[in-house]
């Protein structure tokens, strides 16, 4: 999981400015300075887009979520079978708006797994961290709730959980990239989570609900 790494991973959400043609707006800018600057970007989309975010833009797409059913009867699921069609390289797991239990967590990553989707596993702190790292999914993001969506960053709050998480899967399974984030606005913010270890930063608001996504993006990228 070397290669693509760091990161900065641009979930969308359900913001106002996050689906749609606003949504694909946001991803085309991410496309253009990703190419421009040589770094890695991705986006976290709803399921709604994934088809034609997939088709239209360069940048790997990442379904929000996804169940661990198989085919079958199980209405208003999303079918992971379905997120690889569209054309997504991967999915995030259990992130803290959209929690699953660990049962559902490990079906998951292992389903995944079978179709060659990534999976980031989304987690609150280092103790679930750690029970994470043993389910071997493809990245780790590891966000305290209570910094989601503020103006605070884990960088600055929480700079501990970043370190301690970052030795922690590295003492399970080093291949496993850790992400971080939750408030992450800025460039320090990005440069501060790096030099603690971890591989990349999972932020939503700082970019979506920006006034200037573009300049937002830029200023981030400054810090990788
Ligand atoms: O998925 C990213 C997220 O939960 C962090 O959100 O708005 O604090 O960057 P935000």
């Amino acid at each position: 999981m070397a290669e693509g790494l760091p990161i900065i991973i641009v979930n969308l959400k359900t913001y106002e400015q996050g689906y749609g043609a606003d949504g694909f707006e946001i991803c085309k800018i991410m496309e253009e300075i990703s190419i421009e600057h040589n770094v890695n970007l991705a986006a976290a989309v709803s399921a709604i887009d994934l088809v034609d975010y997939c088709d239209n833009l360069k940048i790997p797409i990442f379904a929000q979520h996804v169940d661990g059913v198989n085919y079958g009867s199980h209405t208003g699921s999303i079918l992971p079978e379905a997120v690889r069609y569209s054309g997504a390289v991967g999915t995030l797991v259990n992130h803290a708006e959209c929690q699953m239990n660990w049962e559902d967590i490990e079906a998951t990553i292992s389903r995944c797994r079978e179709l060659g989707l990534l999976t980031v596993l989304c987690t609150a702190d280092v103790k679930a961290t750690e029970k994470g790292a043993h389910l071997n999914p493809d990245m780790i993001a590891v966000e305290p709730p209570e910094l989601i969506g503020g103006d605070v960053s884990v960088s600055t709050a929480k700079p501990e959980v970043i370190a301690d998480s970052v030795s922690t899967v590295s003492s399970i399974n080093s291949d496993i990239p850790v992400l971080c984030g939750a408030g992450v606005k800025n460039q320090e913010d990005v440069s501060k989570a790096l030099s603690l270890g971890s591989k990349g930063i999972l932020l939503a608001s700082g970019v979506v609900k920006s006034s200037e996504p573009r300049e937002a993006l830029m200023d981030l990228i400054k810090g990788l």
